[in-house]
């Protein structure tokens, strides 16, 4: 069966994710479409919608999407910024004013279907820095804001065109707190645009074996299974669309891996009834020889990317598997933020979509049963599937591992760091907390855009909150910063030094050690389904003439990955990292990581 299909046009950033997991939730099938694909991509769905964006429509910004989409005879709904260039696409304006943050009341007008069920008044969540000002002929406004009683009146806070099935929203209806914002998405895609609510997993479940089936043949699948949600899950759709025959397991150990993990990793498949064709190898040696040397964190993904291929092909070929396709555990998320969009390609590559890869996709050599999902229906379908709970909630993990979380260094000097810790100093007298640039780098997102910039340490006592709001007005107020840590570690270090250092064993074990005891330390404080994720990470920095590596802890709160906020830790937790983290040989220092994804992303490379 065919499922009806929504296109979200993701004009940037988050909310079009939200959006498609609003949809999905109606079971309707949504899918993220850049705004510049051809017009092709777009044929076969039931609707569009348009998303917000930071740009501003009355200046004429990201004006170069494929505007064919409006000549397209399918029901369309813009929100915000999209609501802003359909208002404009058929003969309205648009200004720079008029600003709303927050909450409004929607004042409804009319009975048009996009209102089924709701009215007169609504509350809605607005952010904006432009507004419609006036509508082509086609179009009527269906509410306007006001906020309390007298309030200032914003017009045209809600328009459609019931005739050309054009709609548009100046609020956020995928936001909770536009309180029916779900009831007017499924009046859009359920009742104008017809989709049947046939997308349930169970459906999605029994279509992607009969796909994989096809696409297969009588040939066979060798996965890469790590172990993590993903690719278990993807391993047992396989295993039930192609029997255990003709499905092998490839676990490798890339010397990347957390302490014991590949031994866990392995009991775990076989308990799982995932045994059959499960295959071991220890590749430590080949991913340790082709990263030697490497520092940079785009290069250190390409080259663990490319290994693995290596690693798996030669494995195959060992084994007499012949003619295999290369199966992956790929979630929708990495397909959009590696290659799917023009912007965060920029960020980071994902390891399971390196350019041999991508190279071998072209071919049709690669089975990814999960590629349409976001993790959060991963999860769904693996329990569906009865894969026990506790592979279902692990924490994320990159495919790169540790690669990732250790980061190396040529060990030169960064430039004059002294007007960034000048500025970062004044912020921190405001909060009483001394402060440090540190002379090392990591990978970020900034608007969209991969940043490579600076930590700046906080050293003193404040509450969690008072330290999140300093960390926050570091991001407002300084450049060249990306992330802001607190020092658990004794006193405010002034002296710091950055160590050339590349990928070995002995680094890796030690970064291994201190995510041992975070995480057996999240779990003694019964936190780790508290906590969606907790990278450890280690940079090779000397602390006032000590030590050579300084590690970080950055336990997140998070949904999808696509945005994340710090989570504070207990002061008892706290004490027993310092106490056996600083133990540790060659540990210059330990400090909790303060930032939100954006500025910072969850891991740090
Ligand atoms: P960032 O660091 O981009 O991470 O905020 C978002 C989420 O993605 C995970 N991540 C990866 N997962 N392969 C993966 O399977 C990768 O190459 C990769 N890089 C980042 C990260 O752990 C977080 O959950």
């Amino acid at each position: 069966m065919k499922h009806d299909r929504i296109a979200v046009v993701d004009f940037g950033g988050q909310y079009a994710h939200l959006i498609a997991t609003k949809v999905r939730r109606l079971k309707v099938l949504a899918e993220i479409r850049q705004p510049e694909d051809p017009i092709g991509m777009f044929e076969g769905y039931r609707g569009i919608i348009l998303s917000g964006s930071p740009a501003l429509s009355s200046h004429g910004e990201e004006q170069d999407y494929n505007k064919a989409i409006y000549d397209l005879d399918v029901p369309m709904i813009g929100f915000c910024f999209g609501h802003q260039e359909i208002a404009k696409h058929y003969g309205g304006e648009v200004v720079n004013a008029g600003q709303e943050w927050g909450p409004a009341d929607l004042k409804i007008i009319g009975d048009s279907p996009i209102f089924d069920g709701l009215g007169p008044t609504e509350r809605v969540w607005m952010s904006h820095n432009d507004t419609v000002a006036s509508l082509g002929p086609d179009f009527v406004e269906l509410g306007y804001t006001a906020l309390g009683a007298g309030g200032r009146e914003h017009r045209f806070a809600a328009i459609g065109s019931d005739k050309l099935r054009r709609y548009g929203f100046q609020f956020h209806p995928e936001v909770d707190d536009t309180v029916h914002g779900d009831r007017m998405i499924a009046n859009f895609v359920l009742g104008i645009c017809g989709c049947r609510p046939s997308w349930t997993m169970d459906a999605y479940l029994r279509q992607q074996e009969e796909k994989v089936r096809r696409q297969v043949g009588d040939r066979s699948v060798f996965l890469l299974a790590s172990g993590g949600v993903d690719s278990t899950v993807a391993a047992r759709v396989l295993q039930r669309a192609l029997g255990p025959e003709r499905l092998h397991l490839l676990h490798v150990d890339n010397g990347l891996m957390r302490k014991d993990e590949s031994r866990k990793v392995l009991d775990l498949f076989r308990q799982w009834g995932l045994g059959e064709g499960l295959h071991f190898v220890d590749a430590t040696g080949d991913f340790l020889s082709a990263l030697e040397g490497v520092v940079e964190p785009e290069r250190k993904r390409a080259v663990i990317g490319a290994t693995f291929i290596e690693v798996f092909e030669r494995e195959a070929s060992r084994l007499g598997i012949e003619g295999h396709l290369l199966g992956q555990g790929t979630i929708y998320p990495d397909t959009i933020e590696t290659g799917g969009t023009k912007r965060a390609d920029t960020i980071k590559t994902h390891h399971n979509r390196v350019p041999v890869i991508e190279r071998m996709i072209a071919e049709g050599r690669v089975v990814e049963p999960l590629a349409d999902l976001y993790k959060v229906e991963v999860r769904e379908l693996g329990e569906m599937l009865g894969i026990p709970r506790e592979a279902i909630w692990r924490h994320p993990f990159p495919g790169p591992g540790l690669g990732v979380r250790l980061l190396c260094s040529d060990g030169e000097a960064v430039g004059d760091l002294s007007g960034i810790s000048a500025a970062a100093a004044s912020i921190g007298d405001r909060y009483d907390l001394d402060t440090a640039v540190l002379p090392i780098r990591s990978v970020g997102v900034k608007a969209d855009l991969r940043s490579y910039e600076h930590p700046v340490l906080l050293s003193g006592e404040a509450d969690w909150d008072r330290l999140v709001e300093a960390a926050g007005t570091i991001f407002k107020e300084v450049t060249g910063v990306n992330r802001a840590i607190w020092n658990l570690g004794p006193g405010s270090p002034t002296a710091f030094r950055t160590l050339a250092a590349t990928m070995t064993r002995d680094r890796l074990d030690l970064l291994r050690e201190a995510d041992h005891m975070v995480m057996e330390g999240l779990k003694r404080h019964g936190l780790y389904d508290a906590i969606w994720q907790c990278p450890t990470a280690m940079v090779p920095l000397e602390v006032d003439g000590h030590g050579r590596e300084f590690v970080i802890v950055r336990p997140i709160h998070s949904e999808r990955a696509m945005t994340a906020t710090p989570a504070s830790l207990p002061p008892a937790l706290l004490d027993e990292l310092r106490r056996e983290i600083l133990a540790l040989d060659g540990i210059s220092g330990l400090a909790l990581d303060l930032t939100t994804k954006p500025p910072g992303t969850i891991e740090w490379e």
